[in-house]
């Protein structure tokens, strides 16, 4: 059984068409991230986003990302602040597994946008003080990256990756 194409064709690229995403495909890509596990199914995972077209929400989110990110991200068709819920709803304990989940979550996301031919960035260069500031996000809640979002128009492509016998050992670490 091979590599799934949604899988094997997913890259992360710098150059986006002109072309906004749909309020509703937006949707979708939240329904999907939603659809992930998490520990004691806490969803810590959040979602803060502005389409290019809402100018001043735009800038909001791009004036939290770091200088190097700023760059190429000034005509992307969305941004998004992704943030965690820090401890557990029910008892108020460390969630030591959030950033792990909303990974889970970013994963779905990225899956369910690849088959709708959106692509993702993300970026962990993002200015986490702007963010809480900006975006109102609120106490007990931390940004963790930022992704940029859109349909791909340029020349990169899928990158190389080191092999199954460097990131999985059968028995013992070898
Ligand atoms: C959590 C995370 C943080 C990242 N941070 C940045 C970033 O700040 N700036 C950037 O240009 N790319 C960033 N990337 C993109 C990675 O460089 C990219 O995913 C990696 O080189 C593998 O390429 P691929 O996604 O095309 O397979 C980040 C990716 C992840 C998953």
């Amino acid at each position: 059984m091979a590599v799934i194409d949604l899988i094997k064709e997913r890259f992360s690229p710098y150059e986006f068409a002109d072309k906004a995403i749909s309020q509703s495909d937006l949707n979708t890509l939240f329904e999907a991230a939603g659809k992930a596990a998490s520990a004691f199914n806490e969803q810590p995972w959040r979602f803060v986003y502005a389409l290019r077209e809402d100018e001043q929400a735009f800038k909001v989110i791009h004036e939290c990302l770091v200088e190097g990110n700023q760059g190429w991200t000034a005509n992307v068709p969305a941004l998004m602040i992704t943030v965690v819920s820090k401890n557990y709803a029910k008892n108020g304990n460390l969630n030591t597994v959030a950033q792990h989940d909303l990974g889970l979550a970013v994963g779905n996301l990225s899956v369910q946008a690849q088959s709708m031919g959106i692509y993702l960035h993300q970026m962990a260069g993002i200015i986490p003080q702007n963010a809480i500031e900006k975006l109102n996000i609120p106490e007990g809640y931390e940004p963790v990256t930022a992704i940029a979002l859109g349909y791909y128009e340029g020349e990169s492509g899928v990158k190389e990756r080191v092999p199954v016998s460097e990131i999985a050992f059968k028995g013992v670490w070898k």
